[in-house]
């Protein structure tokens, strides 16, 4: 099928990379200019672990290509997905105005009839008001638009894979057509009949993907609903970490166990510096304020979202108890992306941590796999480090804000030596409490026996 995805950040480059690679003709267009010219260079605006290559043999076999021109990419597809940013207003309800300029764009330059498919998040009932901008703007033309909802569970850093071994597959339409038209798209997902590109642990033998037809309100309300949950699962962790923490449990035990309930399910139940990204802290303050507009009280998300935004102050807390005096000491920071194997800062808790390290006078020494160069226009006070190690030479204090996986790997007894205090604060419960007493440090984290 020809598909126009119409956005080129997280969500429609993946999407846009992965329905080329399941055999579809994609077209793909972005209002940032040179974001496409990176990408037709061969570039990647974004790191993705698997979405390089991905993109490059797409082009290679002309599956996949970028075009500046808008109204040329809305006349190529039958189906076209809005990938666009719904970043958040200053009272916390979703800025939409990038979705009506798209439905300006194709309700104007449409020739035949559209398959309008919202993929950004979006709160309920924006289809609805999508579907009205449509015959509005498009007032006049003959052509026919039909919407659907069908919302993207991306992670970043396992985004390729989230979208080719999905769990579900949800779609939110009004009649059987659209329905039959995106499961013609979604086929080779749903079958497993294609060649995965990158190594998945469910691939091949895990479950096929649901298809879960409901109303585009109700797909819409999936999409905020569950990551507003992930969201209350993560500060309850963390509630229950402080309360460990106080009675001399281990938190780790504690979450184990619970997570054995299916009921309960043991992810997202990791306690430290809290969410971060894009999507968790936008969606929930989205939830909020959709709920609030419609007449409900959710104060149960918003103290999940007061609960987050304490978590910095207690990890500062732990950091000055340790040091006593903050000023002017050297302090390492490991990881600023706001979670691992992506170069993704925006609201990272890292970011926040580090402001707070400086604007307490801290001397910071920070190292991140991948997003240490998105973090230097935001950090111009700090010193970024070539390693880990680096960042650990002549600290008194090393903190781990982001749990990369290397970060476990690293030959922690060099990095004892490496430092002028073997003081380890572990914002991620990432290591063993008493791995590292072993090894010399003094170590702090979260919820657990220091
Ligand atoms: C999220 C949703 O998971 C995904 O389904 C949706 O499509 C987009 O939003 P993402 O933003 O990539 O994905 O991040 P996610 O993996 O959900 O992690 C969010 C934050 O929560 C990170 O900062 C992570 O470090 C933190 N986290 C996660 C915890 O603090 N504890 C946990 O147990 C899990």
């Amino acid at each position: 099928m020809k598909i126009s995805v119409i956005g080129a950040g997280y969500v429609g480059l993946v999407s846009g990379a992965c329905l080329a690679e399941i055999g579809h003709e994609v077209v793909c267009t972005d209002s940032d200019a040179s974001k496409l010219r990176t990408l037709e260079a061969g570039g990647m605006p974004i790191y993705e672990p698997g979405l390089e290559s991905m993109v490059a043999r797409a082009r290679k076999e002309r599956r996949l290509r970028f075009s500046a021109n808008a109204a040329e990419v809305v006349t190529a597809g039958e189906a076209i997905f809005i990938c666009v940013g719904t970043p958040p207003l200053a009272n916390g309800d979703a800025d939409l105005s990038a979705i009506d300029h798209v439905a300006r764009i194709v309700a104007t330059e449409a020739k035949s009839p559209k398959l309008v498919v919202e993929k950004s998040t979006v709160p309920a009932r924006t289809g609805r008001e999508l579907k009205r901008a449509l015959s509005v703007y498009g007032r006049g033309a003959k052509v026919t638009f039909r919407v659907a909802s069908n919302p993207e569970f991306l992670r970043e850093g396992t985004a390729v894979g989230d979208f080719l071994h999905p769990d579900r597959i949800v779609v939110g339409v009004e009649d059987d057509t659209t329905e039959r038209q995106l499961k013609d798209i979604y086929k080779p997902v749903l079958d497993r009949k294609f060649n995965c590109p990158i190594h998945n642990p469910s691939c091949p033998d895990g479950p096929p993907p649901a298809w879960v037809v409901t109303t585009i309100s109700s797909a819409e309300l999936i999409k905020h609903a569950s990551n507003s949950f992930l969201a209350l699962k993560i500060s309850y962790a963390n509630m229950v970490a402080d309360l460990a923490e106080r009675l001399g449990a281990d938190i780790g035990e504690v979450t184990r166990a619970m997570g054995m309930d299916p009921r309960i399910g043991p992810s997202f139940l990791s306690p430290g510096l809290g969410f971060g990204g894009f999507c968790l802290p936008k969606d929930l303050q989205a939830f909020v304020f959709l709920a609030e507009r419609s007449g409900v009280d959710f104060n149960l998300l918003r103290e999940a979202e007061k609960i987050n935004k304490r978590r910095i102050d207690q990890f500062y807390q732990k950091i000055r108890e340790a040091l006593w005096v903050v000023r002017d000491k050297p302090i390492g920071v490991l990881g600023l992306a706001f979670k691992p194997n992506t170069d993704d800062i925006r609201f990272a808790p890292a970011i926040d941590l580090v402001h707070r390290l400086i604007e307490e006078g801290a001397r910071v020494r920070a190292y991140d796999p991948e997003a240490m160069e998105k973090a230097r226009e935001l950090l111009p006070h700090v010193e970024f480090a070539k390693s880990a190690y680096d960042a650990a030479k002549g600290s008194e204090a090393l903190l781990i804000a982001t749990e990369w996986d290397e970060f476990r790997r690293l030959d922690w007894d060099r990095v004892r030596r490496e430092m002028a205090r073997p003081l380890v604060l572990d914002g991620r419960n990432l290591l063993s409490p008493a791995e590292m007493k072993k090894l010399g440090f003094e170590y702090r984290s979260f919820g657990r026996p220091d």
